[in-house]
């Protein structure tokens, strides 16, 4: 009897992974491994750089359903994919995420603690999931942390901009720095790692001071940190991408000069460069889209929370899975071809330009997207 077979035998509810389909490879040869979701595109936040004061939501029925969410995220796992991250919008604002979640859990191998996984299986198998996350901005953390954590989640992006009240509250358009800080604080005792995801933004989150807080903190706090370079994306209403824009190659010289950086060899398989920073002993990252190139290792592609396929964040071109998903009911094939013929057309660069006039290169806003 095989180890799939004892385990099906075992218990009903025990995930048997489907047999291993060809992976999706892309146009420069890559294997992709890791894909994110996006399960919302609502927010309780309203980030300057990220969307208009007032934003059109989607209609409901474009969305897709949680069912249909979890179908699409099989078919990928199917096809190779180890590393899901759900992001939205703000992912658990979605109604009954946590029924997503506990059944992506369940696609994991047991890990020591998690309960929702199957017995007895090797850390790498075939069609199983090997790393589920989650991109929150931690308004949400103090009530779901250890529900996350039994789903099998074990770190958690958090979007935090600044420590300080008041910018925080300017730039998010009413949010509240201790309800984040306290989700933080959740989180960390739930037993998941947390990295800050910070966006450098001119003249609001960049002096020396506020970076030097920000690194002290994620010192003490025990989180790595990411600076990310804003990214033209959108309508974002009154707010212009030039005046926000600040290079994260000058970030990373004035705070060398503070503070001891060294290179890191260490990669998530996305875009960022990360440096080991000596005072706090953790990581610093930093994702340049507009002043390097940082594409070269991606084997990462997206799906919006209305099934686009996206292979590169910084191309326009992506593919409908939704309609392939609802056409298709009890074939999945319609939609693996789909993905595969998309993901073969990822290519090595991407296409992020500020237009000088208008401050917007792409129409597709982060929240749809995901981060
Ligand atoms: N440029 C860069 N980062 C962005 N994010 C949202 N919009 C933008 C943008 N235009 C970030 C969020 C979060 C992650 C999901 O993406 O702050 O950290
Ligand atoms: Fe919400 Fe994240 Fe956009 Fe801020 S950046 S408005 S937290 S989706």
């Amino acid at each position: 009897m095989t180890m799939l077979d004892k385990l099906a035998k075992g218990s009903e509810n025990i995930f048997v992974p489907p047999a291993p389909r060809r992976p999706f490879v892309d146009g420069c040869g890559r294997t992709i491994n890791y894909l994110r979701m996006s399960v919302t595109d609502r927010c309780d936040l309203r980030c300057r750089y990220c969307m208009p004061q007032r934003p059109n939501f989607l209609p409901k029925r474009d969305i897709l359903s949680l069912e249909e969410l979890y179908r699409l995220a099989c078919i990928f796992v199917a096809h190779g994919i180890e590393k899901i991250r759900i992001t939205g919008g703000e992912p658990l604002v979605r109604k009954n995420l946590l029924q997503l979640l506990r059944q992506l859990g369940d696609l994991l191998p047991k890990r020591e603690g998690t309960e929702s996984s199957p017995e007895d299986l090797p850390e790498s198998l075939p069609g199983f999931l090997q790393n589920l996350t989650l991109t929150t901005n931690g308004t949400h953390l103090t009530e779901f942390a250890e529900d996350l954590f039994a789903c099998g989640i074990r770190r958690v992006n958090v979007s935090l901009d600044s420590l300080d009240a008041a910018t925080f509250a300017h730039l998010t358009r009413g949010g509240s720095l201790s309800v984040v800080s306290e989700g933080i604080d959740a989180a960390l005792k739930a037993k998941l790692a947390v990295k800050i995801n910070c966006v450098a933004l001119r003249g609001v989150n960049v002096s020396p001071e506020e970076v030097d807080r920000m690194l002290a903190w994620c010192g003490e706090k025990g989180c790595d940190l990411t600076y990310i370079e804003v990214m033209p994306m959108g309508d974002i209403g009154n707010e212009k991408r030039l005046n926000q824009f600040y290079p994260l190659t000058e970030l990373r010289s004035s705070i060398a000069e503070r503070w001891h950086l060294a290179p890191s060899s260490y990669s998530s398989g996305g875009p960022a460069r990360y440096w080991h920073c000596a005072e706090t002993d953790r990581r610093i990252g930093f994702i340049s889209p507009l002043t390097e190139n940082f594409c070269d290792g991606c084997t990462r592609v997206r799906v919006t929370c209305t099934g686009m396929l996206y292979p590169c964040l910084g191309q326009e071109s992506g593919s409908d899975l939704r309609a392939p998903l609802r056409d298709h009911l009890d074939d999945d094939e319609p939609c693996a071809k789909i993905v595969a013929a998309r993901v073969a057309k990822k290519t090595r660069g991407h296409a992020f330009v500020i237009d000088r006039n208008t401050g917007m290169s792409l129409a597709r806003t982060m929240n749809t997207t995901g981060g």
